[in-house]
């Protein structure tokens, strides 16, 4: 399996990924990983593949964010996160997630968030234990993650996340 960035040749492929992913959320998170291609907002984006001779079987995108209260640091947001169905619980997800995750801290990236579920996330160090509010109300506040790239980012972090656009969306959220 190889990891990579994702490219313009990429987008059926990750259209198809998602939507097997996702089930009946499919279409409408197909639909959020191609526009943050093109979103100028999400930039610095790290967006990556997991290949196979099968083809894409992976992919997770890290867009930028910016603290409305702490502006000073650089935060990136995980969404999506996707492996295909019949590749699942081998490994995929992880290797994608420390991936994305070394290359945000080379570019200097102080804080990675996430909105997904703990007991996956908090194995990569994740934590809800955090003072920077998602951009929306959220159904389940233990879900908002953040994990710190830089010893002490989290102490000085508290404010609201502002997202890129194509993330910044309530029905998203
Ligand atoms: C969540 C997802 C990305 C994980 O990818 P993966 O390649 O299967 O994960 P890994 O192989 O790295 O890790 C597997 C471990 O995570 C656990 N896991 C997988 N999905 C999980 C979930 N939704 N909640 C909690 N734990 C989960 C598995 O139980 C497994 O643990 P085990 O090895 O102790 O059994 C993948 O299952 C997926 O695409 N799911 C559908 C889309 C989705 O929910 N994306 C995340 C949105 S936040």
């Amino acid at each position: 399996m190889q990891i990579r960035e994702a490219s313009e040749a990429d987008r059926a492929a990750l259209a198809a990924l998602h939507q097997a992913a996702f089930g009946a959320e499919g279409a409408i998170v197909a639909e959020l990983a191609l526009t943050l291609l093109d979103d100028p907002s999400a930039q610095p984006l790290v967006a990556l593949v997991a290949e196979t001779s099968a083809g894409i079987i992976g992919s997770a995108i890290f867009s930028a964010a910016r603290i409305n209260g702490a502006e000073r640091l650089a935060a990136a947001i995980l969404s999506p996160l996707a492996v295909a169905p019949a590749y699942q619980r081998r490994g995929v997800g992880r290797t994608l997630i420390e991936h994305g995750i070394s290359r945000l801290r080379e570019a200097g990236v102080d804080l990675v968030f996430v909105l997904g579920n703990p007991r996956y996330y908090g194995r990569y160090g994740f934590r809800a234990q955090h003072a920077v509010s998602a951009p929306y109300q959220l159904a389940h506040p233990d879900a908002w993650m953040a994990l710190a790239l830089r010893p002490a980012a989290l102490t000085a972090a508290s404010g609201v996340l502002r997202c890129a656009d194509a993330l910044h969306k309530p029905e998203l959220w």
